[in-house]
């Protein structure tokens, strides 16, 4: 029951980023290392992520040597900390009421353990947030966009060490109360479930650091410090800012039976619950039950300290955000069944349903259908604060790059937006495109995977004049915005 396209009047339309992908400046005014600087290019082809994430401590060693013509990706990035301005101003054009950003840990403390902040680090943000507000653009703020502090990855093997809490909600307390006169709308992590696909970029947890404890175990006390530390920060920018809303951050995985098989079914069931295991404890502050027996029936304990209940309880989140790009299908028995490579996992491969160059299964109705799971589940706001379409475009020969193909995406989420909304009552409250500007590929690590309305002159070994460009998109999504989503 498609019903005529409308949202709400204050809907939240724009576009998100995260510091790792865009900022660059990687040693620049007081920056400390973060785990990202340490990844290298690897030519893996389109879709195999699993080589991409594939690191060890020989890996680390290498990149703390490299040159400056090794190619480590994120260093560079777009370089948005000299052209944020430039950048900005275009945001502004296409009409942006939002824009989703994060801020690099390692900019405003050079050392997590540093007892005072970077200033340098500070004023950079400081300066990003009035330049969006001088057009009007609200700031929606991810704390840690996959890039722990190297720091934290050699002397504390990432989050499995509890002491990473303290340091977090001191460099969270910094953040609420410094730029809290300009955010409204704060995320703790990004993507929280994460940490179990890529343990690296998540939790700063290399294996080969790990031969004294299983290291799935390992990651999943680590989850639970990042739990606890995320609920502390709700808290302190509760008090602090009451009117500031906080959400958990989630990737929105889909899937669907392969077949009608209750077999298959059922493993489809218990694959989509696993979805939601840590969101559950963000949005009903404590953990589930399903989770609990997760971790025991693989013969694993965590080890929670007197209060963690309560922390849990006291740091319950304002509302829902997920990234969202695709699905695929799920078994009991996957032998023999074409896979489907996606966001960080690989799925059964949906034969009704298109794929991008990258392989993801792109699904419209799979947006709508997640929408309405998430509400029924949560009962909380939703905002979309990731959805996108990566792509090799090209520059025509007319200087113009035609991407016909990203706005009959956009086009089709949109709408997908709209029924879930108006047919289906859920509450959503914005929804930023993914990578608003060319960015580096979070799983590829490639420039030429590309989601942006503007394009990067830059390839994958970082040739290019980093020369912002508006595609054919941009004027689409500038009318989609001016229009609140009604011309399509
Ligand atoms: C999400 C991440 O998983 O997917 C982003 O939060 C990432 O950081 C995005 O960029 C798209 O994935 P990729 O691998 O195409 O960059």
């Amino acid at each position: 029951n498609q019903v005529s396209l409308k949202f709400p009047k204050n809907f939240l339309w724009g576009g998100a980023t995260a510091a790792n992908q865009v900022e660059g400046a990687w040693k620049e005014d007081g920056k400390g290392w973060t785990i990202q600087d340490c990844l290298p290019y690897r030519e893996v082809g389109f879709s195999d992520f699993t080589k991409q994430f594939a690191y060890n401590s020989k890996d680390l060693q290498e990149a703390l040597k490299a040159g400056e013509e090794a190619n480590y990706p994120k260093r560079r990035a777009i370089d948005f900390y000299h052209h944020y301005k430039e950048d900005i101003k275009l945001f502004a054009e296409m009409g942006f009421k939002v824009f989703r950003m994060s801020i690099c840990w390692s900019r405003i403390f050079s050392d997590p353990r540093d007892e005072k902040p970077n200033e340098k680090g500070i004023a950079f943000y400081e300066e990003m947030f009035k330049e969006c507000k001088k057009y009007g653009i609200e700031p929606l703020v991810t704390l840690s966009h996959y890039d722990p502090p190297l720091a934290l990855v050699q002397d504390y093997r990432g989050w499995y060490s509890r002491e990473v809490i303290d340091l977090f909600v001191k460099y969270a307390r910094v953040c609420f109360e410094r730029f809290g006169k300009y955010v409204n709308y704060w995320l703790t992590f990004n993507e929280v479930d994460a940490m179990l696909r890529h343990p690296v970029t998540s939790g700063g947890l290399i294996e080969d650091m790990f031969d004294d404890i299983p290291f799935e175990q390992a990651i999943y006390q680590a989850m639970h410090h990042q739990m606890i530390a995320s609920a502390k920060a709700v808290k302190i920018c509760h008090e602090l800012y009451p009117n500031a809303q906080v959400g958990c951050m989630m990737t929105k995985l889909c899937f669907y039976p392969f077949t009608c098989k209750p077999e298959d079914n059922l493993a489809n069931q218990q694959r989509m619950r696993s979805v939601y295991r840590y969101v559950d404890i963000q949005v009903f502050g404590e953990y589930p039950k399903y989770l609990l027996n997760e971790i025991s029936g693989k013969g694993y304990h965590i080890n929670k300290e007197e209060g963690d209940d309560q922390i849990l309880k006291d740091g319950i989140v304002d509302f829902v955000s997920f990234s969202y790009y695709m699905t695929s299908c799920m078994a009991a028995d996957t032998s023999g069944l074409d896979m489907a490579p996606g966001n960080t996992v690989n799925g059964v491969k949906n034969p009704y349903l298109p794929s991008s160059e990258w392989g993801w299964q792109t699904d419209p109705i799979g947006l709508r259908i997640s929408l309405v799971e998430l509400y029924d589940r949560y009962r909380k706001p939703l905002f979309i604060v990731e959805n996108g379409l990566g792509a090799k475009d090209k520059v025509s020969e007319d200087g113009k790059i035609h991407d016909a193909y990203r706005m009959e995406y956009l086009k089709d989420h949109v709408k997908a937006m709209s029924d879930a909304i108006n047919a289906d009552g859920v509450d959503l409250i914005g929804y930023t495109w993914w990578g608003c500007i060319d960015l580096v590929s979070e799983s590829t690590r490639q420039m030429s995977k590309r989601y942006g309305f503007i394009y990067v002159d830059m390839d994958d070994y970082g040739n290019g004049t980093m020369k912002r460009i508006k595609k054919d998109s941009f004027d689409y999504y500038k009318q989609v915005i001016a229009s609140n989503g009604e011309n399509l």
